[in-house]
């Protein structure tokens, strides 16, 4: 019989676990929170993943379930290890990526490179950390945010006086040094539940307005010593998080070529998107080996570079799917992924991959094919 493998989340993450799925001959389920999402191309129950009744009967039969995003709550989850079920990034592990004051807290025990940080309940609080760093700093809400939501920067404690009063007796928000950084780089590592680990090269990204726009693989002018030092504290993350399937490392590069890190994603990441073309293995399969405690396959890149370019907005006026022909027709060596979502402004809709052997070329290509979806 087949593997059986339930994702819980209906979004493209889970609809780009589909394919790979359907090559190594699994059976795919999906619990989405809403009809017609994203992966709505599996087999898909719809229901509200907050609820263990809902969690419990979608993952009765199934041999392990994993996720599209890291929002389930530990009880759920908890309920569900406590149920004999397989749950692949556990709840040991998910608890460090569900709130980034975890997160940081967690990443300084280990000895991890981090921005300057602290956890901040008021606003003086606040007003005595911007002060201490240089008159700004990053605000971010430790929970529930992407895409740059949930993510400010300030130069005064009154500038996040809304997410102050908001919250709870005992809440907290993050507050970090602004950091200088050169470009933001990301680190991916697949670990299996018998510890195996295999790392990507480490990746250039390019964030506009907070959303990832695009990414290059392998990051350009990287040497050894970059490579080397990526892949160990993604290594370390991995390993002393206990994470299972696909985790990225999001860092920062600053001017002083140190780096530091910025966030962690325990699941497939926009950041890896590229390796679904570019390389030996995807992250998506990558991550379903991963979970399934399978063999991780070659992480190795299939040409000199890829380049990955977000399609976000999408048409105004028509759908995304009208505008292929044309934008395979232009860009013959671009591969399309779309997300089956409506547009809207700066939703992330769908993304082109290129590689080639020249990077500015590659780069003109990925950016000529995703311009035919938007606008
Ligand atoms: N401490 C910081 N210093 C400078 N820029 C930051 C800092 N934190 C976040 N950013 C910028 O904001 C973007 C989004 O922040 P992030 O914490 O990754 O939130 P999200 O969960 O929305 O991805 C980052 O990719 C980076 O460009
Ligand atoms: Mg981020």
């Amino acid at each position: 019989m087949s593997l059986r493998v339930g994702i819980v989340g209906g979004g493209q993450l889970a609809r780009m676990m589909i394919a790979p799925a359907v090559e190594l001959g699994l059976d795919v389920r999906v619990l989405a929170e809403q009809p017609g999402m994203s992966a709505a191309i599996a087999a898909t129950a719809v229901g509200d993943y907050r609820d263990l009744e809902t969690v419990r009967a979608f993952a009765r039969d199934v041999d392990v379930i994993t996720f599209d995003h890291e929002h389930v709550p530990q009880d759920v989850l908890r309920a569900l290890v406590a149920d004999g079920v397989a749950v692949h990034p556990g709840p040991d592990a998910l608890f460090f990526a569900q709130d980034k004051l975890r997160m940081r807290t967690k990443l300084a025990e280990l000895g991890m490179p981090q921005p300057v940080w602290a956890a901040i309940s008021d606003a003086a609080g606040l007003q005595a950390f911007i002060d201490d760093n240089g008159g700004r700093a990053v605000v971010k809400t430790p929970r529930g945010g992407y895409d740059g939501k949930g993510v400010r920067v300030v130069s005064a404690a009154d500038e996040a006086a809304d997410w102050i009063d908001a919250l709870e007796p005992g809440g907290q928000l993050l507050a970090e040094e602004l950091v200088d950084f050169t470009r933001e780089l990301a680190q991916q590592v697949a670990r299996t539940p018998s510890g195996a680990t295999r790392a990507y090269p480490v990746v250039e990204t390019v964030q506009r307005g907070g959303v990832c726009a695009e990414v290059i693989a392998p990051a350009p002018r990287a040497g050894d010593r970059l490579i080397d030092l990526a892949e160990q504290i993604g290594v370390a993350i991995a390993d002393g998080l206990g994470v299972t399937g696909m985790l990225a490392v999001e860092l920062f590069e600053t001017v002083d070529e140190r780096i530091l890190i910025n966030e962690l994603a325990m699941r497939p990441h926009n950041s890896g998107h590229w390796s679904q073309d570019g390389a030996v293995t995807g992250q998506f399969e990558q991550h379903l080996r991963a979970v399934l405690d399978l063999p991780l396959g070659e992480t190795a890149p299939r040409a000199p570079w890829t380049v990955m370019v977000n399609i976000l907005g999408g048409p105004a006026d028509d759908t995304l799917e009208s505008r292929i022909p044309l934008a395979l027709a232009a860009h013959p060596a671009v591969k399309v992924h779309t997300y089956g979502k409506a547009p809207r402004p700066g939703r992330k809709v769908g993304h082109v991959n290129v590689s080639g052997v020249d990077l500015d070329a590659v780069v003109s290509d990925a950016r000529g094919a995703a311009a035919h979806f938007e606008g």
